[in-house]
Order: structure tokens, then C-alpha cells, then sequence
């Protein structure tokens, strides 16, 4: 699949729904990057993977003062926010990569082109921006690497 540009979502409900079905398609071992400016819908769409994944809504929180949280729901799901970090250093630090490595559980990952490397060759990369005339109308690019990638980005477009 190619990068698909625009996907146009017109409320928070719908950017949720994309990530109820990207939620429901995930297995352990996957990866799906966050990208996009203050409230852009990083946290709404993170909100409904983690629905998606199974994972009690209460459960879930924004990460930025944990950088990774553990989830679990039908799957073991680790939600990280790298916003803070400015190094690979750092991110060792915390564990991220053994966590990668060990491929327990799927990846959802706020920020992530933060650090060179914190991203993996296959995986959902999600470019969320605010439409600059429409309040509640946001705009995903899918950039989609790998088998896995692709088959998550089909999953989300629905
Ligand atoms: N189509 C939309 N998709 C997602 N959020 C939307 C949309 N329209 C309006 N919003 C609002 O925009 C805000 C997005 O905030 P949030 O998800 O926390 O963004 P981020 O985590 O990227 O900073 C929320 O208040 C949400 O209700
Ligand atoms: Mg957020």
C-alpha cells in the first residue's frame, strides 16, 4: 500500500473509530508511530486503539510522564511518548528497547520521529494534523513500511 494522504476525519468520534479498527487488527510485535502537533488527535486516536486492543478505557492516560506505559488488554499494549527525549541514550535508559526486542506486546508510540532509531522498518507511521479552517476536521497521512505496516494502515482506512 502507498502512503495514503488526506483521510479526512470530520469529529473526535470518527479519529476514535479509526483507532478502534487499528486496535482490533494489532498483534504483539507491532508498531504504530504518532505524529503531530498539540491536539492534533494523538491522544483520541490512542484512546480508541487501546479500546480497540481491549484495554480498559480508565487504563489509559497520556504517557508524556511515564514515556512508557504497559496495557493490558487482548494483547499487552505499550504506549510511549517520546516528546521529552532528545536522545537514543535516554530512550535506552528507560527500557524501550529491550521492549522492542522482546516483541510482547504492540507499540504505540507519541512522538517518536524524536529519536533516531526509536522506530522500527516495520511500521504504521500516522501523520495527524488540524485542518486549518474546520475546528473538528483532522487530516492522517498513513505512511505504512513493511508487511505489517500495511496490513495496520488497511485495518485503520477501513
Ligand atoms: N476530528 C477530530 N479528531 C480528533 N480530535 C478532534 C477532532 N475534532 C476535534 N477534536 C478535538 O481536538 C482535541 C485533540 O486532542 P488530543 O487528542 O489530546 O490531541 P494531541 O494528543 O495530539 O495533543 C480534542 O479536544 C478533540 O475533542
Ligand atoms: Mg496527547
Amino acid at each position: 500500500m502507498e502512503a495514503v494522504t488526506g483521510l479526512r476525519s470530520g469529529s473526535a468520534a470518527e479519529t476514535a473509530a479509526w483507532g478502534r479498527r487499528l486496535g482490533q487488527a494489532l498483534r504483539p510485535g507491532d508498531f504504530v508511530a504518532l505524529v503531530g502537533e498539540l491536539g492534533a488527535g494523538k491522544t483520541c486516536l490512542s484512546r480508541g486503539v487501546a479500546e480497540g486492543a481491549g484495554v480498559p478505557l480508565e487504563d489509559v492516560s497520556s504517557p508524556t510522564f511515564a514515556i512508557i506505559q504497559a496495557y493490558a488488554g487482548r494483547l499487552r499494549l505499550y504506549h510511549a511518548d517520546l516528546y521529552r527525549l532528545t536522545d537514543a541514550d535516554a530512550l535506552y535508559a528507560t527500557g524501550y528497547f529491550d521492549l522492542l526486542a522482546g516483541a510482547d506486546g504492540a507499540f504505540l508510540v507519541e512522538w517518536a520521529e524524536q529519536v533516531p532509531g526509536a522506530i522500527p522498518a516495520d511500521a504504521l507511521v500516522i501523520r495527524l494534523r488540524a485542518d486549518a479552517e474546520e475546528d473538528a476536521v483532522r487530516w492522517a497521512v498513513l505512511e505504512p513500511r513493511g508487511a505489517r505496516g500495511a496490513e495496520l494502515a488497511r485495518a485503520l482506512a477501513g
